[in-house]
Protein backbone atom coordinates (compact mmCIF):
# COMPACT_ATOMS: atom_id res chain seq x y z
CA UNK A 1 0.00 0.00 0.00
CA UNK A 2 1.14 3.28 -1.03
CA UNK A 3 0.24 4.80 2.19
CA UNK A 4 2.79 2.60 4.81
CA UNK A 5 4.65 4.41 6.95
CA UNK A 6 8.96 3.99 6.27
CA UNK A 7 10.10 7.12 8.17
CA UNK A 8 9.67 9.56 10.98
CA UNK A 9 11.99 12.38 11.30
CA UNK A 10 11.85 15.66 13.84
CA UNK A 11 13.91 18.13 13.81
CA UNK A 12 14.15 22.22 15.65
CA UNK A 13 13.03 24.76 13.58
CA UNK A 14 12.00 28.72 14.96
CA UNK A 15 8.83 30.03 14.57
CA UNK A 16 8.36 34.19 13.61
CA UNK A 17 8.89 35.32 17.05
CA UNK A 18 12.61 33.15 17.06
CA UNK A 19 11.12 30.66 19.23
CA UNK A 20 12.27 26.97 18.84
CA UNK A 21 9.95 24.61 17.60
CA UNK A 22 9.52 21.04 16.40
CA UNK A 23 9.15 20.01 12.82
CA UNK A 24 7.95 16.48 11.84
CA UNK A 25 8.50 14.52 8.45
CA UNK A 26 6.71 11.19 7.28
CA UNK A 27 7.82 9.47 4.54
CA UNK A 28 5.19 6.54 2.89
CA UNK A 29 5.95 4.23 0.19
CA UNK A 30 5.33 6.57 -1.98
CA UNK A 31 4.73 10.19 -0.27
CA UNK A 32 6.32 12.38 2.19
CA UNK A 33 4.23 14.63 4.73
CA UNK A 34 5.56 17.91 6.90
CA UNK A 35 4.33 19.96 9.47
CA UNK A 36 5.37 22.60 12.53
CA UNK A 37 3.96 23.90 15.38
CA UNK A 38 2.86 27.35 16.11
CA UNK A 39 2.78 28.89 19.58
CA UNK A 40 1.03 31.45 21.67
CA UNK A 41 1.55 34.13 23.78
CA UNK A 42 -2.03 34.39 25.19
CA UNK A 43 -2.49 30.42 26.05
CA UNK A 44 -5.67 29.11 27.88
CA UNK A 45 -5.28 27.58 31.10
CA UNK A 46 -7.05 24.68 29.80
CA UNK A 47 -4.68 23.95 26.59
CA UNK A 48 -2.33 20.99 25.76
CA UNK A 49 0.94 21.47 27.20
CA UNK A 50 2.89 22.27 24.34
CA UNK A 51 6.38 20.68 25.55
CA UNK A 52 7.82 18.24 27.96
CA UNK A 53 9.64 19.43 30.51
CA UNK A 54 13.00 19.28 28.76
CA UNK A 55 11.57 21.64 25.67
CA UNK A 56 11.99 21.05 21.99
CA UNK A 57 14.84 18.81 22.00
CA UNK A 58 13.19 16.11 24.13
CA UNK A 59 10.67 16.19 21.97
CA UNK A 60 12.16 14.99 19.42
CA UNK A 61 14.05 12.59 21.37
CA UNK A 62 10.38 11.43 22.41
CA UNK A 63 9.15 11.10 18.40
CA UNK A 64 12.43 9.37 17.63
CA UNK A 65 12.89 7.20 20.50
CA UNK A 66 8.81 6.36 21.60
CA UNK A 67 6.62 7.60 18.88
CA UNK A 68 8.99 6.57 15.55
CA UNK A 69 9.47 2.70 16.25
CA UNK A 70 5.27 2.19 16.90
CA UNK A 71 4.25 4.53 13.43
CA UNK A 72 7.11 2.73 11.37
CA UNK A 73 4.81 0.09 9.02
CA UNK A 74 1.20 1.84 10.13
CA UNK A 75 -0.36 3.09 7.04
CA UNK A 76 -0.67 7.11 7.33
CA UNK A 77 -4.41 6.68 6.36
CA UNK A 78 -5.09 5.46 10.38
CA UNK A 79 -5.43 8.87 11.04
CA UNK A 80 -7.35 8.08 14.07
CA UNK A 81 -5.58 5.18 15.53
CA UNK A 82 -2.42 7.18 15.23
CA UNK A 83 -4.07 9.73 17.55
CA UNK A 84 -5.49 7.89 19.65
CA UNK A 85 -1.78 6.00 20.18
CA UNK A 86 -0.16 9.59 20.56
CA UNK A 87 -2.83 9.90 23.67
CA UNK A 88 -1.43 6.36 24.84
CA UNK A 89 2.01 7.44 24.42
CA UNK A 90 1.64 10.26 26.65
CA UNK A 91 -0.42 8.98 28.85
CA UNK A 92 -1.89 12.22 30.48
CA UNK A 93 -5.34 14.37 29.28
CA UNK A 94 -3.69 17.58 28.60
CA UNK A 95 0.05 15.62 26.34
CA UNK A 96 2.27 16.73 29.76
CA UNK A 97 4.48 13.83 28.75
CA UNK A 98 5.24 14.19 24.74
CA UNK A 99 3.74 17.63 24.24
CA UNK A 100 0.52 19.13 22.68
CA UNK A 101 2.87 20.73 20.11
CA UNK A 102 4.13 17.39 19.28
CA UNK A 103 1.19 15.57 18.82
CA UNK A 104 0.29 18.20 16.64
CA UNK A 105 3.09 18.02 14.06
CA UNK A 106 2.97 14.44 14.32
CA UNK A 107 -0.86 14.28 13.76
CA UNK A 108 -0.91 16.88 10.57
CA UNK A 109 2.41 15.68 9.29
CA UNK A 110 1.01 11.92 9.27
CA UNK A 111 -2.09 13.52 7.23
CA UNK A 112 -0.06 15.38 4.72
CA UNK A 113 1.60 12.28 3.85
CA UNK A 114 -1.43 10.11 3.66
CA UNK A 115 -2.70 13.21 1.35
CA UNK A 116 0.56 13.21 -1.15
CA UNK A 117 0.93 9.24 -1.52
CA UNK A 118 -2.68 10.02 -3.07
CA UNK A 119 -1.11 12.85 -4.57
CA UNK A 120 -4.23 14.88 -3.28
CA UNK A 121 -4.56 17.90 -1.92
CA UNK A 122 -5.07 17.91 1.75
CA UNK A 123 -8.16 19.94 2.06
CA UNK A 124 -9.43 17.24 -0.71
CA UNK A 125 -8.06 14.31 1.65
CA UNK A 126 -9.91 15.39 4.50
CA UNK A 127 -12.66 16.77 3.25
CA UNK A 128 -13.66 14.96 0.33
CA UNK A 129 -14.79 16.45 -3.20
CA UNK A 130 -17.53 18.45 -1.55
CA UNK A 131 -14.69 20.31 0.00
CA UNK A 132 -15.35 23.69 -2.06
CA UNK A 133 -15.77 26.51 0.11
CA UNK A 134 -13.50 29.20 1.02
CA UNK A 135 -13.47 30.69 4.29
CA UNK A 136 -13.38 34.58 5.44
CA UNK A 137 -10.40 35.48 6.23
CA UNK A 138 -10.68 37.46 9.50
CA UNK A 139 -7.51 39.79 9.78
CA UNK A 140 -5.59 40.85 12.39
CA UNK A 141 -4.85 45.00 11.66
CA UNK A 142 -3.86 46.83 14.76
CA UNK A 143 -3.18 45.55 18.00
CA UNK A 144 -1.67 45.59 21.66
CA UNK A 145 -1.99 43.25 24.98
CA UNK A 146 -0.02 40.75 25.26
CA UNK A 147 1.32 40.48 21.65
CA UNK A 148 3.07 43.71 21.49
CA UNK A 149 5.44 45.93 24.04
CA UNK A 150 4.73 49.30 25.65
CA UNK A 151 2.15 51.70 25.39
CA UNK A 152 -0.21 50.02 23.14
CA UNK A 153 -4.31 49.46 23.28
CA UNK A 154 -5.01 47.23 26.53
CA UNK A 155 -7.61 45.20 24.05
CA UNK A 156 -5.18 42.47 22.22
CA UNK A 157 -6.97 42.39 18.50
CA UNK A 158 -9.20 44.63 16.02
CA UNK A 159 -9.84 42.72 13.40
CA UNK A 160 -11.38 42.76 9.58
CA UNK A 161 -13.88 40.28 8.51
CA UNK A 162 -15.27 41.16 4.74
CA UNK A 163 -18.55 39.48 4.82
CA UNK A 164 -19.41 41.15 1.60
CA UNK A 165 -16.83 39.65 -0.31
CA UNK A 166 -17.44 37.65 -3.38
CA UNK A 167 -14.39 35.87 -3.72
CA UNK A 168 -11.16 34.53 -1.28
CA UNK A 169 -8.87 37.06 -3.56
CA UNK A 170 -11.04 40.07 -3.02
CA UNK A 171 -11.45 39.48 0.77
CA UNK A 172 -7.98 38.76 1.15
CA UNK A 173 -7.07 41.72 -0.80
CA UNK A 174 -9.74 44.18 0.81
CA UNK A 175 -7.78 43.22 3.79
CA UNK A 176 -4.83 44.26 2.97
CA UNK A 177 -5.92 47.38 1.48
CA UNK A 178 -7.82 48.06 5.25
CA UNK A 179 -4.30 47.56 6.97
CA UNK A 180 -2.47 49.93 4.56
CA UNK A 181 -5.44 52.56 4.59
CA UNK A 182 -5.01 52.50 8.68
CA UNK A 183 -1.28 53.41 8.09
CA UNK A 184 -2.09 56.41 6.83
CA UNK A 185 -4.55 57.38 9.51
CA UNK A 186 -2.29 56.34 12.37
CA UNK A 187 0.29 58.95 11.32
CA UNK A 188 -2.41 61.27 11.90
CA UNK A 189 -3.30 60.23 15.63
CA UNK A 190 -0.30 59.40 17.17
CA UNK A 191 2.50 61.78 16.59
CA UNK A 192 4.87 59.10 18.15
CA UNK A 193 3.68 56.28 15.17
CA UNK A 194 6.58 54.71 14.19
CA UNK A 195 5.20 51.99 12.03
CA UNK A 196 5.68 48.82 14.65
CA UNK A 197 4.06 46.33 14.82
CA UNK A 198 3.30 43.16 16.99
CA UNK A 199 3.51 39.60 16.60
CA UNK A 200 0.66 39.16 13.87
CA UNK A 201 1.98 41.96 11.81
CA UNK A 202 -1.03 44.23 13.11
CA UNK A 203 -0.26 47.84 13.41
CA UNK A 204 0.96 48.84 17.39
CA UNK A 205 0.26 52.61 17.98
CA UNK A 206 0.44 54.30 21.34
CA UNK A 207 -3.59 55.13 21.28
CA UNK A 208 -6.53 54.12 23.17
CA UNK A 209 -8.82 51.46 22.69
CA UNK A 210 -11.57 53.79 21.78
CA UNK A 211 -9.65 55.67 19.13
CA UNK A 212 -8.36 52.15 17.90
CA UNK A 213 -11.90 51.45 17.24
CA UNK A 214 -12.53 54.64 15.89
CA UNK A 215 -9.68 54.55 12.83
CA UNK A 216 -10.56 50.59 11.95
CA UNK A 217 -14.26 51.64 11.30
CA UNK A 218 -13.08 54.18 9.11
CA UNK A 219 -10.84 52.43 7.34
CA UNK A 220 -13.02 49.76 7.07
CA UNK A 221 -16.13 52.20 6.00
CA UNK A 222 -13.50 53.93 2.91
CA UNK A 223 -12.12 50.35 1.89
CA UNK A 224 -15.76 49.29 1.55
CA UNK A 225 -16.85 52.08 -0.69
CA UNK A 226 -13.75 51.25 -2.74
CA UNK A 227 -13.98 47.62 -3.12
CA UNK A 228 -17.66 47.53 -3.33
CA UNK A 229 -18.43 45.34 -0.45
CA UNK A 230 -18.81 45.57 3.28
CA UNK A 231 -15.88 44.76 5.45
CA UNK A 232 -17.15 45.03 9.33
CA UNK A 233 -14.78 45.24 12.37
CA UNK A 234 -14.27 42.53 14.82
CA UNK A 235 -12.49 42.52 18.28
CA UNK A 236 -10.52 39.78 20.30
CA UNK A 237 -10.43 40.88 23.40
CA UNK A 238 -8.43 38.19 25.14
CA UNK A 239 -10.19 39.07 28.77
CA UNK A 240 -7.93 36.36 30.69
CA UNK A 241 -5.00 38.21 30.36
CA UNK A 242 -6.80 41.10 31.81
CA UNK A 243 -8.65 39.39 34.35
CA UNK A 244 -7.22 39.53 37.74
CA UNK A 245 -8.83 36.85 39.78
CA UNK A 246 -7.63 38.46 42.97
CA UNK A 247 -9.34 41.63 42.75
CA UNK A 248 -12.22 39.90 40.04
CA UNK A 249 -11.97 42.65 37.63
CA UNK A 250 -10.52 43.03 34.21
CA UNK A 251 -7.51 45.91 34.40
CA UNK A 252 -6.71 47.81 31.37
CA UNK A 253 -3.58 49.16 32.07
CA UNK A 254 -3.00 51.25 29.94
CA UNK A 255 -6.26 52.82 29.98
CA UNK A 256 -5.95 53.25 33.69
CA UNK A 257 -9.81 51.60 34.14
CA UNK A 258 -10.66 48.99 36.16
CA UNK A 259 -14.00 47.09 35.33
CA UNK A 260 -15.98 44.46 37.22
CA UNK A 261 -17.92 41.65 35.33
CA UNK A 262 -20.97 43.51 35.10
CA UNK A 263 -19.40 46.60 33.80
CA UNK A 264 -17.31 44.48 31.53
CA UNK A 265 -20.25 42.94 29.93
CA UNK A 266 -21.81 46.76 29.49
CA UNK A 267 -18.98 47.93 27.98
CA UNK A 268 -18.61 44.80 25.50
CA UNK A 269 -22.33 45.81 24.23
CA UNK A 270 -21.61 49.39 23.91
CA UNK A 271 -18.63 48.64 21.83
CA UNK A 272 -20.99 46.08 19.81
CA UNK A 273 -24.08 48.69 19.22
CA UNK A 274 -21.68 51.88 18.64
CA UNK A 275 -19.02 50.10 16.33
CA UNK A 276 -21.57 47.71 14.93
CA UNK A 277 -19.05 44.93 15.60
CA UNK A 278 -19.55 41.69 13.72
CA UNK A 279 -17.40 39.18 15.75
CA UNK A 280 -16.02 39.58 19.31
CA UNK A 281 -13.75 36.73 20.67
CA UNK A 282 -12.83 36.76 24.35
CA UNK A 283 -15.32 39.14 26.20
CA UNK A 284 -14.70 37.54 29.31
CA UNK A 285 -12.26 35.53 31.03
CA UNK A 286 -11.69 31.57 30.35
CA UNK A 287 -13.81 30.60 33.60
CA UNK A 288 -16.98 32.72 33.07
CA UNK A 289 -18.87 30.67 31.09
CA UNK A 290 -22.13 32.87 32.37
CA UNK A 291 -21.41 36.17 30.99
CA UNK A 292 -20.56 34.80 27.67
CA UNK A 293 -24.36 33.38 27.79
CA UNK A 294 -25.83 36.26 28.90
CA UNK A 295 -23.75 38.40 26.33
CA UNK A 296 -24.90 36.23 23.45
CA UNK A 297 -28.25 36.00 24.41
CA UNK A 298 -28.29 40.57 24.64
CA UNK A 299 -26.57 40.82 20.83
CA UNK A 300 -28.06 39.78 17.90
CA UNK A 301 -25.72 39.66 14.49
CA UNK A 302 -22.29 39.59 16.09
CA UNK A 303 -20.34 36.38 16.38
CA UNK A 304 -19.49 35.85 20.24
CA UNK A 305 -16.33 33.81 19.99
CA UNK A 306 -14.49 31.65 22.40
CA UNK A 307 -10.71 30.99 21.84
CA UNK A 308 -9.74 30.22 25.70
CA UNK A 309 -13.04 30.02 26.88
CA UNK A 310 -13.16 26.31 24.62
CA UNK A 311 -9.49 25.95 23.84
CA UNK A 312 -10.88 23.67 20.76
CA UNK A 313 -11.81 20.66 23.33
CA UNK A 314 -15.27 18.78 22.66
CA UNK A 315 -16.18 18.80 26.65
CA UNK A 316 -15.71 22.25 27.19
CA UNK A 317 -17.32 23.06 24.11
CA UNK A 318 -20.25 20.98 25.50
CA UNK A 319 -20.31 22.78 28.54
CA UNK A 320 -20.62 26.09 26.41
CA UNK A 321 -23.58 24.76 24.14
CA UNK A 322 -25.53 23.50 27.55
CA UNK A 323 -25.60 26.55 28.75
CA UNK A 324 -25.54 28.98 25.23
CA UNK A 325 -22.20 30.18 26.00
CA UNK A 326 -20.92 32.03 22.79
CA UNK A 327 -22.16 31.14 18.85
CA UNK A 328 -18.67 30.81 17.64
CA UNK A 329 -15.52 28.69 18.30
CA UNK A 330 -11.89 29.12 17.75
CA UNK A 331 -10.23 26.19 16.61
CA UNK A 332 -6.47 26.23 17.22
CA UNK A 333 -5.43 22.67 16.67
CA UNK A 334 -2.13 22.74 19.32
CA UNK A 335 -4.73 23.81 21.78
CA UNK A 336 -5.95 20.24 21.69
CA UNK A 337 -3.29 18.26 20.17
CA UNK A 338 -4.44 15.85 17.84
CA UNK A 339 -6.23 16.23 14.52
CA UNK A 340 -8.86 13.64 14.81
CA UNK A 341 -9.76 15.87 18.47
CA UNK A 342 -9.96 18.88 16.23
CA UNK A 343 -11.69 17.31 13.88
CA UNK A 344 -14.50 16.18 16.84
CA UNK A 345 -14.61 19.62 18.33
CA UNK A 346 -15.32 21.40 14.52
CA UNK A 347 -17.84 18.42 14.15
CA UNK A 348 -20.28 19.27 17.43
CA UNK A 349 -19.91 22.99 16.75
CA UNK A 350 -21.15 22.53 13.46
CA UNK A 351 -24.11 20.08 14.68
CA UNK A 352 -24.84 22.39 17.82
CA UNK A 353 -24.78 25.97 15.20
CA UNK A 354 -21.39 27.37 16.60
CA UNK A 355 -19.17 28.88 13.69
CA UNK A 356 -15.72 27.08 13.42
CA UNK A 357 -13.20 29.15 13.49
CA UNK A 358 -9.56 27.75 12.19
CA UNK A 359 -6.88 30.33 13.80
CA UNK A 360 -3.34 30.62 13.44
CA UNK A 361 -1.21 31.66 16.39
CA UNK A 362 0.85 34.60 17.23
CA UNK A 363 4.05 33.07 17.15
CA UNK A 364 3.87 31.00 13.48
CA UNK A 365 6.14 28.93 11.19
CA UNK A 366 5.73 29.48 7.58
CA UNK A 367 3.77 26.29 7.24
CA UNK A 368 0.17 26.62 5.42
CA UNK A 369 -1.65 23.91 6.98
CA UNK A 370 -4.34 25.52 8.43
CA UNK A 371 -5.41 26.67 5.07
CA UNK A 372 -6.24 23.27 4.15
CA UNK A 373 -8.17 22.83 7.53
CA UNK A 374 -10.57 25.46 7.21
CA UNK A 375 -11.16 24.18 3.56
CA UNK A 376 -11.03 20.34 4.36
CA UNK A 377 -13.23 21.11 7.69
CA UNK A 378 -15.81 22.97 6.08
CA UNK A 379 -15.05 26.54 8.70
CA UNK A 380 -16.67 29.67 7.05
CA UNK A 381 -13.90 31.56 8.97
CA UNK A 382 -10.00 31.62 9.07
CA UNK A 383 -7.81 33.88 11.30
CA UNK A 384 -4.81 34.47 9.86
CA UNK A 385 -3.23 37.98 10.08
CA UNK A 386 -2.75 40.36 7.43
CA UNK A 387 0.75 40.75 6.81
CA UNK A 388 3.89 39.10 7.09
CA UNK A 389 5.92 36.31 5.70
CA UNK A 390 4.09 33.29 8.19
CA UNK A 391 0.42 35.12 7.92
CA UNK A 392 0.22 34.97 3.51
CA UNK A 393 1.52 31.62 3.59
CA UNK A 394 -1.79 30.73 4.62
CA UNK A 395 -3.58 33.27 2.74
CA UNK A 396 -1.53 32.47 -0.28
CA UNK A 397 -2.06 29.42 -0.23
CA UNK A 398 -5.86 29.97 -0.09
CA UNK A 399 -5.35 31.86 -3.26
CA UNK A 400 -4.32 28.59 -4.73
CA UNK A 401 -6.84 26.86 -3.42
CA UNK A 402 -9.44 28.96 -4.85
CA UNK A 403 -7.89 28.95 -8.14
CA UNK A 404 -7.69 24.99 -7.83
CA UNK A 405 -11.28 24.47 -7.66
CA UNK A 406 -11.54 26.49 -10.39
CA UNK A 407 -15.42 27.09 -11.31
CA UNK A 408 -16.36 25.15 -8.05
CA UNK A 409 -14.76 27.16 -6.12
CA UNK A 410 -17.44 29.18 -3.54
CA UNK A 411 -17.44 31.36 -0.55
CA UNK A 412 -19.12 29.71 2.83
CA UNK A 413 -22.03 30.60 3.82
CA UNK A 414 -21.83 32.40 6.78
CA UNK A 415 -24.75 33.12 8.50
CA UNK A 416 -24.27 35.99 11.75
P1 LIG B 1 -1.99 33.21 21.02
O1 LIG B 1 -3.41 33.88 20.97
O2 LIG B 1 -1.02 34.29 21.35
O3 LIG B 1 -2.14 32.24 22.18
O4 LIG B 1 -1.74 32.54 19.74
C1 LIG B 1 -3.93 34.53 19.89
C2 LIG B 1 -5.38 34.70 20.20
O5 LIG B 1 -5.71 34.96 21.38
O6 LIG B 1 -6.21 34.52 19.33
ZN1 LIG C 1 -7.91 34.79 21.05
Amino acid sequence: MSTIIEDVKARKIFNSRGEATIEVEITTSEGFGIASAPSGASKGKAEAVAYPPGGVDEAIKKVEELIAPELIGMSAEEQEEIDSLLHELDGTKNFMNIGGNTAYAVSLAVADAAANSYNMPLFQYLGGYLACHLPYPLGNVLGGGKHALGKVPDIQEFLVLPVGAPTFISAAEANIKVHRRLRDLLIKVDPYFTGGRGDEGAWAPNISNEKALEVVSKACEEVSSEVGFECRVGLDIASSSLWDPEKQRYIYANEGVERDPGEQMEYVLDLIRRYRLVYVEDPFHEDDFESFSELTSKVRGCLICGDDLFVTNEERLSTGISKGSGNAIIIKVNQVGTLTDAWKTVKLAKESGYIPVVSHRSGETTAFHIAHLAVGFGCPIIKTGVLGGERLAKINELIYIEELLGEKAKMARLRI
